[in-house]
C-alpha cells in the first residue's frame, strides 16, 4: 500500500505516520526529516533548504523531486511507503505523476487530516521533538520526565521552526500552495478525509477504518 498524508503544519501527520508504519509495515518517507537531516549536516542541500525552512516558507520544487526520485527508487520502500510532506505544490504533484509508472508504483490513497487553524498554533509551538523520531506535546501529549524521552531517554529538543510567527507563514504557504491538492486528488476519487482534532489514539482508530478499506 502507498499512502500520501496530506494536512496542514500540525495536524499530526508526523504523529499517525509512526503508527501507521507499526500497524501497515509501510515506509516513513518524511520530506521534513530528510530535510532537517541535511540542515544538520551542512550538506548543499540543507545549506540551502535552511533559510526557506526558517522563515516558514516552501523549499524549491525542484529540490524536492529529486529526494523523492532518489527515495522512491531504493529498494526498502517496494513493499509500500507513506510520503508524510509530499507532494505539497501542484508542480510536486505532477512530478509525481510522471515518477511514478516510470517506478511501477501509484498512489493508493491519499489520507487528508483536516484540523483547523486554531487548534495548529498551540499545537506547533508546544511540540517537543526526540532525535528517536518520536513527538511530544508539553500539554496534549507530555513525556512522563519532563524534558526527556519516554522510548530512549534523550533530551527533548524545540524545531527551529515551531515559532509562533514562523507557523503563520507555514498556515499561508498550506493554504495557498497545498491545500488545492485535495481537490487535484480528489477527482481521481482517491482522498480519505479524516478529522484530526481529538484523542491521538481515537483519531488512529479513524485512520485504520479508512485504510483498511484499501
Ligand atoms: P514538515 O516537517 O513536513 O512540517 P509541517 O508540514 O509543517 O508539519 P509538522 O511536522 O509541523 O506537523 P505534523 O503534521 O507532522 O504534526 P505532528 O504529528 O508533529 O516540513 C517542515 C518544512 O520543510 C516546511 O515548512 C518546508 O520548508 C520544508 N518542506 C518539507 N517538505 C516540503 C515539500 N514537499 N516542499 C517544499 N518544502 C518542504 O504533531 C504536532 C504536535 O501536535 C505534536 O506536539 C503532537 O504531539 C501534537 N498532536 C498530534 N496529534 C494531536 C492531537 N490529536 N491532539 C493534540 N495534539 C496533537
Ligand atoms: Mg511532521
Ligand atoms: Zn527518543
Amino acid at each position: 500500500m502507498n499512502i500520501v498524508l496530506l494536512g496542514p503544519p500540525g495536524s499530526g501527520k508526523g504523529t499517525q505516520a509512526k503508527m501507521i508504519a507499526d500497524k501497515y509495515g509501510v515506509v516513513h518517507i518524511s520530506t521534513g526529516d530528510i530535510l532537517r537531516e541535511n540542515v544538520r549536516n551542512g550538506t548543499p542541500l540543507g545549506v540551502e533548504a535552511k533559510k526557506f525552512m526558517e522563515a516558514g516558507k516552501l523549499v524549491p520544487d525542484s529540490l524536492l523531486i529529486d529526494i523523492i526520485k532518489d527515495r522512491l527508487a531504493k529498494d526498502d520502500v517496494k513493499g509500500g511507503w507513506m510520503l508524510d510532506g509530499y507532494p505539497r505544490t501542484m508542480p510536486q504533484a505532477e512530478a509525481m505523476d510522471q515518477i511514478l509508472p516510470n517506478l511501477g508504483q501509484k498512489i493508493d490513497v491519499v489520507l487528508n487530516i483536516d484540523v483547523p487553524d486554531a487548534e495548529l498554533v498551540k499545537r506547533v509551538t508546544g511540540r517537543r521533538m526526540c532525535k528517536c523520531g518520536t513527538t511530544y506535546h508539553v500539554q496534549f501529549n507530555p513525556p512522563k520526565v519532563a524534558g526527556k524521552c519516554d522510548a530512549c531517554g534523550a533530551d527533548l529538543y524545540q524545531r527551529a521552526d515551531d515559532t509562533e510567527e514562523t507557523v503563520k507563514e507555514r498556515l499561508q504557504a498550506y493554504h495557498a500552495q497545498t491545500q488545492p491538492l485535495i481537490d487535484y486528488y480528489d477527482k481521481r476519487g482517491i482522498v480519505a478525509t479524516v478529522v484530526g482534532v481529538g484523542d491521538i489514539k481515537e483519531i488512529f482508530g479513524k485512520v485504520a477504518v479508512a485504510l483498511d478499506k484499501i
